[in-house]
């Protein structure tokens, strides 16, 4: 059987396993419409605090968003407190989200000091308790949790903190399987994912390191995840999707030329720009355009004119030699 294939979250089903990851900054619902147009099967928005759900819902907004083409996708909440989750997961549920994920694998200390992100993972019988009033508070909508190895080197304990979340009700388990100490640093370890996905009763949806269409491949393949989540890999690169599912299903891709990385960059900008105005835009997409620049041969020079760029005018301006 291919390895491109449906999956079913509890009652979600879903017609394919290559997900875009939470990336908080990047994720946003213009990005995200992008990666579902180049064959992302399914979303995540970046987290998004309870608290802030809770006491300014209007902060959180912009986050929440759904974009036109997203059919589904998930509201990803992170938070220490269960009854503050709970409330919060009621409130989002106006956005209709099909799934409800639950962050716990941030590693940020302004997020893991107050007892949430990967606090969590850290914490196995707190993340249950958060697990089981979110599942009370949205049900029949699914939750999901997503984690990492463990806190340290020293605590790798993701067997436990995914056994805690499947007993109390997570329908999905995602793993990231490098340690909250790691950060993004080193290399993750897949056999965690491998692990989890021999014994876990709910799909597990494998993170970390995914750059290709091979590494996807080889991912599915040697973890036997149900699915897997491109996070670095995908930032300026939505066309990593539809090549990943190019090479499962027929054992070969191509790249996206040049003209389309471009294209699909000077678009996202447009995008961009009809979401949050065009001063702002053209200051968020220097990031965004180097990214889908890397893959691009002598991108250098254009890169050095691009990061000065302040407005959309001088984004075509610079772009005007590449015919797209
Ligand atoms: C800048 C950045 C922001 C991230 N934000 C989130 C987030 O909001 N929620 C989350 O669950 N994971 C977040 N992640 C983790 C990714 O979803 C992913 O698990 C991790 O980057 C490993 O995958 P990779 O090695 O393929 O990038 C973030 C990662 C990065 C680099």
């Amino acid at each position: 059987m291919s390895l491109y294939k449906p999956i079913q979250i509890g009652s979600l089903s879903l017609s394919g396993n290559l997900f875009l990851a939470p990336v908080a900054g990047y994720t946003d619902r213009v990005f995200r419409s992008l990666c579902l147009e180049k064959g992302a099967n399914f979303t995540f928005t970046e987290l998004i605090s309870s608290e802030a759900l809770i006491r300014a819902p209007w902060r959180t907004e912009v986050l929440l968003r759904r974009a036109e083409n997203e059919k589904q996708y998930a509201i990803q909440l992170f938070g220490a407190s269960p009854e503050v989750m709970a409330a919060a997961a009621k409130i989002v549920l106006s956005y209709k989200p099909a799934l409800i994920d639950i962050n716990a694998g941030c590693p940020v200390p302004k997020v893991t000091k107050t007892g949430a992100g990967a606090a969590l993972t850290g914490n196995p019988a707190q993340l249950a308790r958060i697990v089981s009033a979110v599942v009370k508070a949205v049900t029949p909508i699914p939750v999901s949790v997503k984690i990492r190895s463990g806190w340290d080197a020293h605590s790798i304990n993701y067997n436990e903190c995914a056994d805690a979340a499947v007993e109390a009700g997570a329908a999905m388990v995602s793993l990231h399987p490098r340690t909250r100490a790691q950060a993004y640093e080193g290399k993750s370890d897949w056999r965690h994912i491998a692990d989890l996905a021999a014994r876990l009763p709910v799909p597990v949806s494998g993170s970390g390191d995914l750059y290709t269409p091979q590494d996807a491949a080889r991912m599915l393949k040697e973890t036997g995840c149900a699915a897997v989540m491109f996070a670095r890999g995908a930032m300026g690169n939505p066309f990593v999707f539809e090549e990943t599912r190019s090479l499962l299903l027929t054992g070969a891709h191509e790249s996206a030329p040049y003209t389309e990385r471009l294209r699909t960059a000077f678009r996202h900008l447009e995008l961009l720009s009809q979401e949050l105005g065009e001063k702002k835009a053209c200051l968020e997409m220097r990031k965004v355009f180097c990214a889908y620049l890397k893959a691009c041969p002598g991108a250098a020079a254009l890169r050095n004119s691009l990061v000065r760029a302040a407005n959309i005018a001088e984004y075509r301006l610079i772009l005007k030699d590449f015919s797209f």
